[in-house]
């Protein structure tokens, strides 16, 4: 995913004191939040974020480590920023290029040697130093690297969230989980983003709060591990993602609750009976799987097999019987045989997905996978994916097609493209249209879904609930 984080162009006509702001994200969801996060530290120094790198004075690239060619990747890009830098040097306009993100955790030095131009490194653990690592450059004259584990939590030292929930936005990510303990075989995050951590339960209270203030309808809570949370109440007790989710569900204007990734082995009773006791959590659920050979979940290091992960959906859907889920997989892990291959097939067809992503398995530095005996050929890694996503998409259309004449509530977030017509999610998270007044936009309405495109759904507005 690439994105940046634009909100405005700074007006430098006006106030010759603001600098624009680039944010270039990739990777997961966590790296959206950090790169909002960055923005919001750096706006008490005139940074204001811009949609152009033309227009910075500041550059972030926020990177991602978790499959092969992340590095490359980065080099190419940096390529293209330190160009667009000469650019503006030529006009007598500085620009600081920073790398954040797994790459810059991973491989700070590296970067630091194979582009020497870059002026900040720092890893997700430390961006709220920015302010200090943008003095300690523009003073020195040289590179800073900070890719530290930090023992204080940066969440103590942010300042209010903005960047994530300015006006208009109705959905939002928080995070409140860090790190994994779980050392899969094949993964770079434990190393990237440190040991699980936990944010204490006032904290994302309040910053859910305050999100609901300024009209958020819709958080997404966050971890690479989000249902190991274990944050500290004020008691000093440690909550669970259940009780949190309880006391979030409090808070009048939420309406939805999400959470991603989940981990199987940390679906609890108090986690399953969530999904039935409240309603505002989606009955969508991203839960990794990785795999339905019991031989490869053990040589992955997952700690469950393929009947506990049916298990667990099984008591999920015993609660929530309308629960869709959406999962990741990896073909092709080394050892992989079509025996295991088939038997991630048959896992496949037994749950039935409404989404998924998958991926070859690509060999990581540093992870006991990479080094291990019987790597599989790339022509069959090819093979099975092309397999596995085929199923996959079918699973997809048929959920899709299931919807057309259902009715679903649609929390509208913005106009569409045609005049007339407005946009919101499902609770599957499938863009549906309809046409309908921009008035109803923040509000959840019921909509008859009427047709399924590629990507997204079609319907028309219903006045009465059809279904609670
Ligand atoms: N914490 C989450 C996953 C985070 S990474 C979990 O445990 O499920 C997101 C996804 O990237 C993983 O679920 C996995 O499917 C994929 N992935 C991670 N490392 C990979 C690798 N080395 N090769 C291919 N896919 C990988
Ligand atoms: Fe990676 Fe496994 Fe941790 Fe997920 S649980 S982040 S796949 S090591
Ligand atoms: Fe990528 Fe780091 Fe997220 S490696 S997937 S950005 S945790």
């Amino acid at each position: 995913m690439t994105s940046s984080v634009p909100v405005s162009r700074p007006d430098s006509t006006s106030d010759r004191s603001l600098k624009g702001l680039h944010v270039i994200t990739w990777g997961c969801q966590m790296n959206v939040y950090d790169s909002a996060r960055m923005t919001d530290v750096l706006r008490p120094l005139g940074f204001v974020p811009v949609d152009r790198p033309e227009d910075a004075d500041m550059v972030i690239l926020n990177t991602c480590h978790i499959r092969d060619r992340a590095a490359e990747k980065v080099f190419s890009e940096l390529g293209r920023l330190r160009k667009v830098r000469e650019a503006r040097a030529k006009d007598g306009r500085g620009t600081v290029l920073a790398v954040a993100g797994c790459v810059a955790q991973a491989e700070g030095a590296e970067i630091l040697a194979r582009a020497p131009y870059v002026d900040i490194v720092l890893g997700p653990q430390t961006y709220h130093r920015l302010p200090e690592m943008v003095a300690r450059a523009a003073r020195a004259g040289q590179a800073v690297i900070d890719t530290d584990f930090p023992a204080e939590q940066k969440f103590d030292f942010l300042p209010e969230t903005q960047a994530a929930q300015t006006p208009g936005n109705l959905t939002a990510f928080l995070t409140i989980q860090e790190g994994c303990d779980k050392f899969c075989s094949f993964c770079v995050v434990p190393y990237t983003r440190g040991a699980e951590t936990s944010r204490p339960v006032a904290s994302v209270m309040a910053e859910a709060r305050r999100m609901v203030r300024s009209g958020v309808r819709e958080i997404t809570l966050l971890g690479q591990n989000v249902n190991a949370y274990h944050g500290l109440d004020d008691a000093g007790e440690a909550a669970t993602l259940a009780s949190l989710m309880h006391d979030l569900s409090a808070i009048p204007g939420l309406e939805r609750i999400r959470y991603t990734t989940s981990h199987p082995r940390d679906v609890d009773d108090a986690l399953i009976a969530a999904h039935g006791d409240l309603p505002a959590v989606m009955p969508f659920l991203h839960l990794p799987v990785q795999s339905g050979s019991d031989r490869i979940l053990k040589a992955m290091n997952r700690g469950h097999t393929a009947d506990e992960y049916r298990s667990v959906v099984a008591r999920l859907r015993e609660k929530r019987p309308d629960l869709a889920l959406s999962s990741d997989f990896i073909v092709g892990h080394p050892g992989e045989t079509e025996e295991d291959f088939e038997a991630t097939m048959q896992l496949i067809r037994d749950i039935g997905f409404a989404q998924a992503f998958s991926f070859k398995y690509s060999s990581r530095p540093g992870t006991p996978a990479a080094g291990a005996p019987m790597q599989v050929p790339e022509e069959i890694k090819d093979r099975r994916l092309q397999a596995l996503q085929a199923l996959l998409r079918e699973q997809q259309d048929a959920f899709n097609a299931d919807l057309v004449g259902r009715t679903v509530p649609v929390l509208f977030t913005g106009t569409g493209r045609k005049p007339g017509q407005i946009v919101g999610r499902s609770p599957y998270l499938q863009p549906v249209h309809v046409d309908g007044s921009v008035e109803l936009i923040g509000h959840t309405v019921d909509v008859r879904i009427t047709q399924r495109n590629s990507n997204s759904l079609g319907g028309v507005l219903v006045q009465e609930r059809a279904c609670a």
